[in-house]
């Protein structure tokens, strides 16, 4: 039976540096209150010349998978494209990225799971490659949130968090009878929850789509329930990750990495304790990169196998995320 196995992973950063203490020049907001509150010391966002693009940042890291997996974009049969900051409004990401990587007909889908991109990108990657539809593809997960945060006090909650990035990973579907690949997955959306964090305008429900006066009122830029999405992320990423490892037959015994979303380290520190996990079980990264939201879980897999954290034959890997939709899942990969 074909299995989904890594072939290469790649992330990219942009180099800008933006520190919580350059935040209190635009808000009044501090660097006690953001590392108290989300762990968070520094985060990268794009420069603020060039326009630059999701599709922009996927390319890099695209770029850096694609050679480690040995592959040339042509060897790729799709595209998924994890984004809730595409480039444009419409054509998707996936589109821009391909045209970037010189394809002409290769298909791209973009995702829009926000901090779940990535695991859902997986698991529709798998259904592609199990049905024989895909045999190689890449998945990307980017985002640059920096050019549509609020850099004012009233904003201040979201635009702290929040980072550019983006990660990759080339997929290939292998016969094998050996226990590998997407061991088992649990992903769920609960759409009464859209409001709890969202970008309500432009939009298409609006008519017309925007006007001075929602620029004016802010409503362009995102607003998050932050206290009820904290306590959602806290019951509910212990739960879906207990339900991964009953249907894989696994204990955390057999798990070498936890990578969750980074959202916040203190929602990562509670679901440590509920699931009694020793820290080198668990990697974080936010404190360097903020919140990259549906890169953010690619990111920190690139490190973690960069760091050789995980044993390069057979490493298994639980990913868990909760996020804007609300979207929320975990699954568990093990290594060929
Ligand atoms: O990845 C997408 C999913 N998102 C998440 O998982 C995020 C989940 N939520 C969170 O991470 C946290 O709720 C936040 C970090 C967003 C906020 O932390 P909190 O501990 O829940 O703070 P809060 O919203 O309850 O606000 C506490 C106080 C308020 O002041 P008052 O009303 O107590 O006077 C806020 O106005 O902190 C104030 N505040 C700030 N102060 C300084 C809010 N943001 C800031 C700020 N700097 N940046």
């Amino acid at each position: 039976m074909k299995k989904m196995v890594i072939k290469g992973t790649g992330r990219y950063l942009p180099e800008r540096i933006v520190t919580n203490d350059d935040l209190t020049k635009f808000m009044d907001t501090s660097d006690e209150w953001i590392q108290q509150r989300t762990g968070i010391e520094e985060r990268r966002w794009v420069s603020e010349e060039g326009n630059i693009g999701a599709s922009d940042l996927g390319l890099e890291a695209s770029k850096i998978a694609l050679s480690r997996a040995g592959w040339v974009p042509e060897d790729l049969d799709l595209i998924i494209f994890g984004t809730l900051s595409p480039d444009l409004f419409f054509p998707g990401s996936g589109c821009l990225l391909q045209s970037k990587l010189g394809l002409k007909s290769t298909p791209a889908i973009d995702i829009r799971q926000q901090c779940t991109g990535f695991l859902y990108g997986m698991e529709i990657a798998d259904a592609y490659i199990k049905s024989g539809h895909a045999s190689r593809i890449l998945l990307v997960g980017a985002e640059v949130h920096s050019t549509g945060l609020e850099m004012a006090t009233r904003g201040r909650d979201v635009t702290v968090i929040f980072g550019d990035g983006a990660g990759a990973v080339c997929l290939e579907g292998v016969e094998t009878d050996e226990n590998v690949g997407l061991l088992a997955a649990s992903l769920h959306a609960q759409g009464d929850y859209a409001e709890a964090l969202m970008v309500e305008a432009p939009a298409s429900r609006l008519n017309p789509r925007i006007t001075h006066e929602m620029i004016d009122d802010g409503r362009v830029w995102p607003k998050m329930d932050g206290r009820n999405v904290f306590k959602l992320a806290v019951k509910r990423l212990p739960e879906v990750s207990q339900v991964v490892l009953d249907k894989a037959g696994l204990t955390l015994d057999d798990i070498d990495m936890v990578i969750p979303h980074q959202a916040n380290l203190r929602i990562n520190q509670f679901f440590q304790k509920s699931m009694n996990l020793p820290d080198e079980k668990i990697y974080n990264n936010i404190q360097k990169y903020g919140n990259t939201t549906a890169g953010s879980i690619p990111i920190a897999l690139d490190e973690v196998i960069e760091k050789k954290l995980i044993p390069k034959e057979k490493g298994t890997i639980l990913f868990a995320g909760l996020g804007a939709g609300v979207t929320w899942g975990a699954m568990i990969f093990r290594f060929m």
